[in-house]
């Protein structure tokens, strides 16, 4: 096959990419989610099947969209065009590349408004307003934060703007340098906050709560939730990583790179997880507060540290760079589908798909205050938005991904862009075919109770 190009240039090269995605992978999904669902959902076994979520789902579901990504070369709606017409499959599988793009607006329209959270808490730190403050004080100062919603809006068309100016720049130009540097630091940090933690008392407990698991509190629901989280913490199932793929080099190993950015990215939110636990442990905190479980306590720690207010500076400063890089790679899709199609400038498309994102963030702002009490079965606009994306749109795209790639890609194709053969390339094919694709689908039967009337019917019948 003579090789698509990309019109939006390459990376420089393996490391370039994997700087990327991984800058993509880790970001509020990790320091954030993963340690307030984590708490909501019963700590040990809800991490351990999340895990293993990872290794089984994640990993052969992150090499197949790369692989797809790299082999069509444009955003993922051309690219699933373009894939489909060659391997003879139907047209209809551009939808979806669809899917992805409205998929990565939601989610980017309330993650915006969190970054914004990271944005406040990072001007204040650096004003060191932290020091000594009490497990009450660090609540009350979460809660005139989240239930003023023109300060959240300000925070909000902040961040969105901040990430609308790298995409606009373009993916070489923007999003490669940033990340460099950032992902490196966030790491080191991470350590520092987990060596305070172990200082504390609870440190054991903390520890116990997440990595000793009681199987009684992993509920259906739960494991939904574990298994979209895996899904999101590796931007999979939207086309993010597909159309980062578009822009890898020929010559780099997809699986090598794969199993990188899944492990960084585990690494990250599991320090989360041992730096936050102790914390909230040691000051008598509920684990499962909901999403502003790091933002009532983290203060807290800092502000007991020496030069605290100085760690807590630079934490928030990682975070926003951390949730930048993501957003990023929430919007590309829609972009890069945007320029193709119409021919407008970059400059144009990102202000329209930027604009629209921002309007929608405004649901998700007014959630947490005025809209607090307006839910439809029990859930806020936040959480729909939160729910529909993380459990339902990021693990199906998924399961369509596997398909494709595992069932109607010839497996010339797939052997030629993976670079796998032999026993390597029957393990991804195993999993993508088989434990992907029934993995996902057991897990959402079983919440939407389709499996039951199912197993019901033929042992009824
Ligand atoms: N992976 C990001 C996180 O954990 O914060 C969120 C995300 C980015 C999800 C890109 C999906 C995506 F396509």
């Amino acid at each position: 096959m003579t090789e698509r190009k990309s019109i939006h240039g390459l990376w420089s090269g393996r490391l370039a990419f994997i700087l990327a995605a991984t800058g993509s992978a880790v970001g509020l999904g990790n320091i954030w989610k993963f340690p307030y669902i984590t708490g909501e959902n019963g700590g040990g076994a809800f991490v351990l099947f999340y895990l293993l979520c990872i290794a089984m789902i994640g990993i052969p579901i992150m090499m197949a969209e790369v692989m797809l990504g790299r082999r069509g070369r444009q955003n993922p709606i051309a690219t699933m065009q373009t894939l489909s017409l060659e391997e003879g499959a139907s047209s209809n599988w551009k939808w979806l590349g669809v899917m992805g793009v409205i998929t990565g607006m939601m989610i980017l329209s309330y993650y915006s408004v969190i970054a914004g959270w990271a944005l406040s808490y990072f001007f204040e730190a650096t004003t060191g307003v932290f020091n000594g403050i009490t497990a009450k004080e660090s609540a009350d100062h979460f809660g005139s934060l989240v239930g003023s919603w023109d300060t959240l809006l300000g925070w909000h068309t902040m961040f969105m703007g901040l990430t609308l100016y790298v995409v606009s720049k373009g993916v070489r130009g923007g999003l490669e340098k940033a990340v460099t540097v950032l992902m490196p630091a966030l790491f080191i940090l991470l350590l520092v906050m987990v060596g305070y933690a172990m200082q504390t008392d609870s440190f054991q407990k903390g520890l116990s709560f997440l990595f000793t698991p009681d199987f009684s509190k992993l509920t259906k629901e739960s494991a939904l939730i574990a298994m979209g989280h895996a899904f999101f913490t590796l931007s999979l199932g939207m086309g993010a990583i597909m159309a980062y793929g578009a822009y890898l080099p020929k010559n780099v190993s997809i699986a090598g790179a794969g199993i990188s950015i899944a492990l960084a990215d585990t690494a990250v939110a599991l320090l989360a997880g041992m730096a936050i636990f102790p914390i909230v442990f040691a000051n008598g905190l509920e684990p499962s507060s909901g999403p502003g479980l790091i933002f009532t306590t983290l203060p807290i720690a800092f502000g007991q540290m020496p030069y605290g207010n100085i760690f807590a500076s630079i934490f928030f400063l990682l975070l926003i760079f951390a949730a930048w890089s993501s957003a990023i790679s929430l919007i590309e899709p829609a972009i890069a589908w945007l320029v193709e199609k119409t021919g407008v400038t970059r400059l144009r498309a990102t202000a329209l798909m930027g604009g629209a994102t921002w309007l929608l963030g405004i649901g998700s702002i007014l959630s947490f205050n005025v809209w607090s009490d307006a839910t439809f079965i029990d859930k806020t606009f936040f959480d729909w938005m939160d729910y529909l994306t993380s459990n339902i749109m990021l693990p199906l795209g998924g399961l369509l991904i596997a398909v494709f790639a595992g069932w109607l890609m010839r497996k010339k194709s797939s052997q030629e862009e993976l670079g796998l053969s032999g026993v390597l390339y029957g393990i991804w094919s195993f999993l993508v075919k088989y434990v992907a694709i029934i993995g996902v689908l057991i897990v959402m039967l079983k919440v939407s109770g389709a499996m039951d009337w199912a197993i019901n019917l033929v042992s009824n019948g």
